[in-house]
């Protein structure tokens, strides 16, 4: 069964077109990366998917149900979790902390609104969902730092683990390794190996070498549409796709 169908999905910026007509599914526990160069698209395209803003046209189609007109937080309640970019943590909060409140304002359950949200860090479910997750990450040592003095690679860690501490049915993440050191992306390349097995991913990424091996699929954005897709190798040696990466170094360093 497809986790995510999107169908004849649009998005229009005044007259730029910025996604267009865009079909795209993904099969359960499939990993499909989506590239393209700068502008493409990919990011409006994942906008749409988490609700950030109503297509133009189009519909989306998640665990069989038409999401296309529900709020955000709700998409996340239902399993669709997404990344940034540009890493998404609260700075003046501690690493634990983070996590916890992200646990408690995406439950199901609805929490008490006069209960402070951290003393719900005492409900043991929670304690222990949170603590899987920093473990997963990597980050149990950190957990009572502040995050804004972790470094950029461990905040992106931490946005991975808070993501995955929401048990994601699809989670989508957007460049994970961008503004990483060559140390920091292999920690990364490494959790998401390790956790691929189990979950359904579309990932976007630059750096194309990088994710051959971690991807099933590879979709390729060109000007708002998707125009070529298949095995990594056979992809990135499309004619097509080589014209649209024409002088960019990605293409070529792919084996590196
Ligand atoms: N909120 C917005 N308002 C107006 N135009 C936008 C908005 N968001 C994106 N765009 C435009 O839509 C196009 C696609 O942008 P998008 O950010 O989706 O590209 P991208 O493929 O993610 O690029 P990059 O690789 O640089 O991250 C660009 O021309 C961009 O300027
Ligand atoms: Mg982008």
């Amino acid at each position: 069964m497809d986790v995510l169908r999107a169908e004849g999905l649009s998005k229009h910026f005044g007259g730029l077109i910025a996604v267009n007509e865009v079909n795209f599914h993904i099969k359960q526990d499939e990993t499909a990366g989506i590239i393209g160069p700068n502008g493409s698209g990919k990011t409006t395209f994942f906008n749409l998917l988490s609700g950030f803003f109503p297509p133009t046209a189009g519909r989306i189609i998640f665990l069989g149900n038409d999401i296309t007109l529900i709020p955000p937080n709700k998409r996340v309640m239902q399993g669709m979790v997404r990344t940034f970019q540009l890493v998404s943590v609260f700075n003046t909060m501690t690493v634990w902390e983070n996590l916890v409140l992200s646990t408690i304002r995406f439950r199901r359950e609805q929490t008490k609104p006069n209960r402070f949200f951290l003393s719900s860090a005492k409900d043991e479910g929670i304690r222990k969902n949170c603590l899987e997750a920093l473990k997963l990450v990597g980050l149990e040592s950190r957990a009572m730092t502040l995050t804004s003095e972790l470094a950029y690679g461990s905040k992106r860690m931490l946005e991975i683990g808070i993501a995955l501490s929401l048990n994601p049915k699809l989670l989508l993440l957007d460049e994970p390794l961008s503004g990483l050191s060559d140390s920091e992306i292999s920690e990364v390349l490494n959790l998401l190996h390790r956790i691929k097995k189990n979950l359904t991913l579309v990932i976007i990424e630059h750096k194309l070498s990088k994710i051959v091996d971690l991807v099933d699929r590879l979709c390729v954005l060109n000007e708002g549409k998707f125009i070529c897709e298949g095995k990594p190798d056979q992809v990135l040696e499309d004619s097509s796709v080589r014209e649209c990466y024409w002088g960019k170094e990605e293409i070529d360093q792919r084996a590196t």
